[in-house]
């Protein structure tokens, strides 16, 4: 179970479809607001990546084994949806917390991949603090991210921040290596323990985008073949960045104008060129 080592020129490649990816991001984030659906938003973006970037959005009509062809440029996963979520033609209404989730493929065949969450309106407390504490569980997870570091290092990172703050992670879905292919080795979990799993190496790509819902842990999916739900009908939040091990730690690929700056509980974690952007 090798772990692709990227070259010099992939790893070129993948700054730039991580900004770019990122970039879809900050330009669909005045459009989300009450009223607007996400059929809308899925518009939007799908027009911005292959019109004005030149891109591809990996996630339309993709389908591996098992799955029907996803039928949109990105998943819009709102409130009690862990993921995948479909477009749809119902309007947002305040107070509903939102995943974006986007992958573009740029010319030279790289995908970036990345999610924020989106508080439309007035969220509630309860909503913020969930996007909080999962947006520090992202960010704790990349700061183990060095040479000789371990997949479970980040896991359990993760999985401690999460669960101290009375939220649990969800187990079927993680984390995974990128670059010219969107989904592959390795399995990156949002839980585990320190010490385990794949040594890290300069050049691996991966993302973390760590699942966390306010309740129980279990998932229902959806006759639709992609949605996934809270079986609890609790709230779930996520966001996800793509990272490279570098020669000395991390940096961070998937950053922009308009991402969120790290939070203050990890500034004195990170290495200096972290949360540069390139
Ligand atoms: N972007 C998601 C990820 O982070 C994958 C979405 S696949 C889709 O891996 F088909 F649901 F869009
Ligand atoms: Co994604
Ligand atoms: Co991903």
């Amino acid at each position: 179970m090798a772990i692709n080592i990227k070259t010099p020129e992939e790893i070129e490649g993948m700054r730039i479809a991580c900004r770019l990816g990122s970039e879809v991001l900050d330009y669909i984030t005045p459009f989300v607001k009450p009223g607007v659906t996400t059929k809308e938003i899925d518009r939007l973006a799908h027009e911005y990546m292959v019109n004005v970037q030149g891109t591809t959005p990996a996630t339309l009509n993709y389908a591996p084994p098992g799955y029907p062809p996803f039928p949109a440029s990105l998943c819009t996963s709102i409130n009690d949806v862990i993921c995948h979520g479909i477009p749809a033609d119902k309007p947002l209404k305040s107070g509903d917390a939102m995943n974006v989730d986007i992958t573009v493929i740029t010319k030279d065949g790289f995908h970036g991949d990345n999610s924020r969450m989106f508080l439309v309106g007035e969220p509630s407390i309860m909503a913020r603090r969930l996007s909080e504490i999962t947006y520090e569980c992202m960010w704790l997870g990349i700061a183990k991210v060095k040479p000789g570091a371990h997949l479970g290092d980040i896991g359990h990172a993760i999985q401690q921040h999460a669960e101290k703050n009375g939220y649990s992670v969800v187990r079927e879905f993680c984390g995974h290596g990128v670059g010219r292919v969107f989904h592959e080795e390795p399995q990156v979990l949002h839980y585990g323990r320190p010490g385990t799993l794949e040594k890290l190496e300069p050049g691996m790509i991966f993302t973390i985008e760590p699942m966390i819902n306010a309740g129980r842990r279990e998932i229902k999916e959806m006759p639709d073949g992609w949605t996934i739900k809270t079986k609890d009908r609790s709230l779930s939040a996520q966001w996800e960045h793509t990272v490279l091990v570098t020669e000395t730690g991390v940096e961070v690929l998937t950053l922009s104008a308009g991402s969120p700056p790290p939070p203050a509980i990890v500034l004195p974690l990170l290495n200096q060129a972290a949360a540069v952007p390139a």
